[in-house]
């Protein structure tokens, strides 16, 4: 099979993956649902994710394409749509370049349409799901230094962390990071900005240059608005960040702060130990 992805664990497509099935063992869930009663039929991949190759999406549909004719000739159905997953990706660390979005759709479309008008392929839907692309650049995480501890590694602690954006920890994603409060501030000191979880892992961003960084600076991570809340905790009891959204000169609370109260909601006390 086929896979891609900005880090080795985004790439969902290949043989040893928890995702998808072979070729063998579609056709014979295909063949299983149609003896059964199955009226209705279409494919779908997810091969990997936050890909910037324009090229990648063009190999990866006329791959889906080929298992897909494969599919219908052998099991004698039909297609209603092809659904091509998301992968799209957004530079998160610079100099990356964004995705050359129209040339990946007009690829896919040629692809697409030049087998869609064959005869195995009787016009199904061509759907996308872009969810990275849409929202990934919607969002920033405004976090608060509170400490900074200096040794052979300067460590600028926020009151945000794993908890509240889990990617950096969970493989090493790449946040940008801009010190709000002193945006002409330079300096060639390098910083790890970590949160207050108990785990080394609670690391938000390693070796950045943050200006001559202070106690009580506003920090802005960039591009969390894909898998930043949605991947959020209450780990070690941190009640989640509130949402604000922004529309010019305009701001609205879209989320509340959660209180102390929100951590025990829906907890029961049992008799057993009374
Ligand atoms: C089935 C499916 N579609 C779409 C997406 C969104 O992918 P992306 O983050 O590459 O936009 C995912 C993410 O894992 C997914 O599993």
């Amino acid at each position: 099979g086929i896979g891609g992805g900005s880090h080795s664990v985004l790439v969902f497509g290949g043989k040893n993956t928890k995702f998808g099935m072979s070729k063998k063992d579609a056709v014979a869930a295909y063949r299983f649902a149609k003896k059964s009663g199955v009226k209705k039929f279409g494919i779908h991949m997810m091969t990997g994710s936050s890909i910037l190759d324009s090229s990648y999406f063009k190999k990866a549909t006329s791959k889906l394409i080929d298992i897909a004719v494969e599919i219908v000739e052998e099991c004698k159905i039909s297609l209603d749509f092809i659904n091509i997953g998301g992968g799209f990706g957004i530079p998160y660390k610079p100099p990356e370049k964004p995705l050359d979005i129209k040339k990946v759709g007009s690829d896919i479309g040629k692809i697409f349409n030049g087998r869609k008008s064959s005869k195995i392929l009787d016009k199904p839907w061509l759907f996308v799901e872009p969810g990275r692309y849409l929202v990934a650049d919607s969002t920033i995480l405004l976090t608060n230094v509170h400490s900074i501890k200096k040794g052979p590694v300067k460590y600028v602690g926020t009151d945000a962390g794993m908890n509240t954006l889990l990617r950096p920890a969970l493989y090493g994603a790449y946040h940008h990071v801009v010190n709000a409060s002193r945006l002409n501030s330079r300096s060639n000191e390098s910083v790890h900005i970590c949160g207050q979880i108990c785990e080394n892992t609670d690391i938000l961003a390693k070796n950045r240059k943050l200006g001559n960084v202070k106690e009580d600076d506003l920090l802005a991570i960039l591009n969390v608005g894909a898998y930043g809340f949605s991947m959020s905790s209450q780990y070690n009891t941190r009640p989640r960040a509130a949402e604000v959204m922004i529309n010019k000169k305009d701001s609205k609370i879209i989320r509340q702060r959660e209180t102390i109260n929100d951590l025990i909601k829906g907890q029961k006390v049992v008799t057993w130990f009374k």
